[in-house]
């Protein structure tokens, strides 16, 4: 094993990192299997002609890692592989279906839930009493499986500042973006089909895709929008159910598309005769309020599903969402509503058609615009402290992707984050198999500006973990 260990001093990458590196290339070409015994710290500083705290120091990082573990007093050898790479993926997984525990003194960087004193609970309140005032016991029977018909009135008024034509009739309430994804991939996937989605995407997408067996292809994200060229030279060869993508403020990344880049996705759509799955989640957080332009107002031939929610941008919990959807889809979308939920509730379509109607929506928004565009400029302020981060700032959205410095893997700097009480969302996380990534998305949405300094100081100490500058973690094992 010594051959092939070879250090490079004038290097920029940390002495421990390299040897890390050549190591774990050894596990992975199997050079070295399960059981082998790496050679004594001591023996191999020798040989490395390096100090005995570098060696110890990558041992340690294998070890957390789960590429090695070691036996006290006799040595330290090399872990089950497929046991080490379930392990991070089952943590990946808790962490992408939101089962992931966290402790108390954790920062939450992954959640972009809005923080609970953001929710107009006074002007809810009143209007929920004005409800049961208007329709009393009504407000509880079953609705229409494709929503209140009131509030699609009010949905088709309010899409009209959105540049978005449609009859409340194309309207389907929904309980939540997330069952928007789901009822669609119940309605329009078969086993087997094909879904193009931006690369990276939303978890939850891949997961309701996943769930109906389709074949995801990921299509490269740039700055301005999905790569155009290569969807077409995807398009000519396979023809997906539909293109599931967010123009604004996309998820994991914050990146907006151009308005040239959604005219001629739109273009594409309608040349390959396949539908655009529009996620409209949080257009309005838009900062610079340039506003951002649907795909869907573009749209005169019925090739976009529109899908809004309301969950980042007024109340989570209110599982409230809507589709705009193309005549033809409208009869399958209400039957697999039928089958998930029969109806939304009552009680809340009610509410929020009132909410609507009163422009109570746009008070709110003015107000949350402003709280987070503050914390916004916050984060970015301390994040530009930590040198070995980059980042650009977006002009709106709940995300920022932060890239680590070059070769470093998100998902063990989500595993040194993790043992350091901090909750990121690691690249990986974001691509259908768990793709390693080096970059993290981080959300400030619901966090104090003492728990932001905190997990901010914490971050840039997570870092000098990963790239081997920590004083602290530099111990000999012998
Ligand atoms: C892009 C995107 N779409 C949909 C959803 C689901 O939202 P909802 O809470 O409305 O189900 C999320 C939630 O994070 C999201 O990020």
């Amino acid at each position: 094993m010594f051959k092939q260990l070879n250090l490079d001093k004038e290097s920029s990458q940390p002495l421990y990192m390299q040897l890390v590196d050549q190591i774990i290339r050894l596990i992975e070409e199997s050079k070295i299997q399960k059981g082998f015994k790496l050679p004594p710290v001591r023996k191999l500083a020798e040989f490395l002609d390096v100090n005995t705290a570098t060696v110890a120091s990558a041992y340690r990082f294998l070890e957390s890692n789960g590429y090695v573990y070691t036996r006290v007093g006799s040595g330290t050898y090399v872990a089950d592989q497929s046991k080490k790479s379930r392990e991070i993926i089952d943590k990946l997984k808790l962490l992408d279906q939101g089962q992931l525990v966290v402790t108390p003194g954790m920062i939450n960087f992954a959640s972009a839930t809005p923080a609970p004193d953001l929710f107009p609970v006074e002007d809810f309140k009143n209007i929920i009493n004005e409800v049961l005032d208007r329709d009393g016991g009504l407000a509880f029977s079953y609705q229409e499986s494709k929503g209140f018909r009131p509030l699609r009135e009010s949905i088709s008024d309010f899409l009209k500042l959105y540049g978005i034509k449609t009859s409340p009739d194309d309207i389907q309430v929904i309980s939540g973006g997330q069952q928007g994804i789901d009822i669609l991939s119940k309605a329009m996937l078969r086993y087997g089909d094909c879904v193009f989605v931006e690369s990276p995407t939303y978890n939850g997408a891949i997961a309701a895709f996943k769930s109906r067996g389709a074949n995801i292809i990921g299509i490269p994200l740039r700055r301005d929008g999905i790569d155009l060229d290569v969807l077409q030279d995807r398009l000519r060869s396979k023809r997906p159910a539909f293109i599931y993508v967010m123009p604004g403020f996309q998820n994991p990344t914050g990146y907006c598309y151009s308005e040239e880049n959604k005219i001629k996705l739109l273009e594409l759509a309608k040349k390959y005769d396949t539908y655009i799955l529009e996620d409209d989640y949080l257009n309005d957080l838009d900062y610079s309020d340039q506003g951002i332009r649907p795909i869907k107002s573009y749209d005169d031939g019925g090739y976009v599903i529109y899908l809004k929610s309301f969950s980042k941008i007024f109340m989570p919990g209110l599982r409230l969402a809507f589709l705009s959807l193309p005549q033809k889809l409208s009869g399958e979308v209400i039957a697999a509503k039928h089958i998930t939920d029969i109806s939304t509730a009552g009680l809340t379509q009610r509410a929020f058609d009132l909410f609507l109607r009163k422009g109570l929506w746009k008070k709110n928004l003015e107000y949350i615009k402003k709280i987070y565009r503050s914390q916004m400029m916050y984060v970015c302020e301390k994040l530009k402290l930590i040198k070995e981060i980059q980042f650009e700032k977006p002009r709106g959205g709940l995300y920022l992707w932060l890239q680590l410095p070059e070769g470093y893997s998100s998902v063990v700097f989500y595993s040194i984050c993790l043992r350091n009480n901090l909750l990121i969302a690691p690249g990986s996380l974001f691509y259908p198999d768990y793709n390693d990534d080096t970059h993290f998305r981080l959300s400030f949405a619901s966090l104090s500006r003492e728990e932001i300094n905190r997990g901010i100081d914490m971050l840039g100490e997570s870092i000098k973990e990963l790239t081997g500058e920590s004083e602290n973690k530099i111990m000999p094992l012998i």
